[in-house]
């Protein structure tokens, strides 16, 4: 009986234990925690970029690529083509009259290894030269423009999931939670700011799932480094693909472009701004765990968790990420900053998104550092987490609140680009 007793006494309490660990995890999923703002006692970037490597990693960049390639998101997809199939004017008037919105088909790569996708890109009315943002998302070209004047996703089983141009209830409750701007981006601001905005639908280049995306993977065009593994890695085809096809529009300042994607899609424009020369700034927003935070001793996500809720994200390889112990795997999410420069880097934060770890991207940024500098330009130049250098060629942004877009990062995103492009004084 005593025995029993004790027993079930001890069961109690794995059973209450269990309760308060997995709340705990589930805070942080649901930004009840706060990121910490100090870095004193936690692990730096490893390995160290500095002096003649960050050099050699501005120069060619081919050593760190491969690390990042073998060990994170399989090839990255470098040098696929892609040639327009059909193009229409699909609204002359979209936003109050203040856009041309427009759709593009797009083949990339050839048959029997092709993908066609959508661009949907509204042009400021009138202007001729203008910046071009390439933002990549989970929402159909629909949902993001809020129109059934555009075309449903060409990926067969592919379905917007963020519900069409009426998303009901669900869409509601997702702007409530993830912030206003989550589904479709402020487009009367972007265009009385003068930007050109391109959008595609990640799951249209390969399906975000991780039933189907692996077969989508091994039909996917093969690049100059071979054929992806990794969706992210992917997806990143369609920052290249969609700038390919719109650079040579005189409606369309070719040495002014930014990729920019939030969370999972800001994985993957880190990537393309890492392998893509045309892509001056990248605003990688919430990238978290496989994109700009670093991987090792992980807050919020970690590198198990990722792998086993997305395995089609990246290369299998990534699943062993410091299996044999913290410093085995000879890269970690840094390098992949480092290899952005020296362009312009914004890695966006909530104070309240400990699941993306801000302080582990801090970490990564300040790691990343050297080699911003090395390219010549002055990289990551702000005191601490919570100030702020909308100027700097790495600038690391902590606003409050947690996972999602809202006002205040459109407002922040345009003055990093203002600034970048030198549209503007600095603010
Ligand atoms: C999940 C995932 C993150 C990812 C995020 C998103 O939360 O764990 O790694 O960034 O989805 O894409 O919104």
């Amino acid at each position: 009986m005593g025995l029993f007793l004790n027993i079930a006494g001890w069961a109690v309490r794995l059973v209450i234990l269990a309760v308060v660990v997995g709340g705990m995890a589930g805070c942080t999923m649901l930004g009840l925690n706060y990121a910490s703002l100090d870095t004193a006692g936690k692990t730096e970037a490893w390995p160290q970029i500095e002096g003649p490597t960050a050099k050699a990693l501005v120069r060619n960049g081919s050593n760190w690529v491969d690390e990042l390639e073998d060990n994170v998101f399989g090839p990255f997809p470098i040098g696929i083509n892609s040639r327009v199939i059909e193009h229409r004017v699909v609204d002359p008037a979209f936003a109050n009259g203040k856009g041309q919105l427009e759709e593009y088909t797009i083949q990339m790569g050839e048959e029997p290894n092709a993908v066609l996708f959508n661009l949907a890109v509204v042009y400021p009315v009138g202007q001729q030269n203008t910046p071009l943002i390439v933002y990549q998302s989970f929402c159909g070209n629909r949902s993001a423009f809020q129109t059934t004047d555009l075309s449903e996703p060409l990926t067969p089983g592919g379905v917007d999931v963020c519900g069409g141009v009426d998303p009901g209830f669900s869409g509601t409750v997702i702007s409530k939670v993830f912030g206003e701007y989550i589904t479709s981006p402020p487009f009367e601001q972007i265009l009385d700011r003068g930007y050109t905005l391109a959008h595609f639908y990640a799951s249209e280049i390969v399906p975000d799932s991780k039933d189907t995306a692996k077969a989508a993977l091994s039909a996917f065009p093969a690049g100059e480094h071979g054929q992806p593994t990794g969706a992210v890695a992917a997806w990143a085809a369609g920052f290249s693909s969609a700038i390919d096809v719109l650079k040579t529009d005189p409606r369309i300042n070719a040495s002014q472009v930014t990729a920019m994607g939030h969370s999972r899609h800001a994985k993957s424009a880190l990537v393309a701004g890492a392998y893509d020369p045309e892509i001056e700034v990248v605003i990688a927003h919430q990238a978290g765990t496989g994109g700009a935070a670093l991987s090792r001793f992980k807050k919020g996500e970690s590198v198990k968790s990722i792998t086993k809720d997305y395995p089609h994200w990246f290369d299998p390889a990534y699943r062993r990420f410091d299996a044999d112990g913290p410093f085995t795997t000879p890269v970690d999410m840094h390098v992949l900053i480092a290899l952005n420069a020296p362009r312009h880097v914004l890695l966006g934060n909530g104070r309240r998104d400990v699941w993306s770890d801000p302080n582990g991207t801090w970490r990564a940024a300040i790691g990343a550092d050297a080699s911003f500098e090395a390219a010549g330009t002055q990289g990551l130049d702000q005191d601490g987490m919570r100030d702020r250098n909308l100027s700097a060629s790495l600038s690391f942004y902590m606003r409050d609140g947690g996972h999602g877009i809202v006002q205040e990062d459109w407002d922040t995103f345009l003055t990093y680009m203002d600034n970048a492009f030198g549209r503007t004084a600095a603010e």
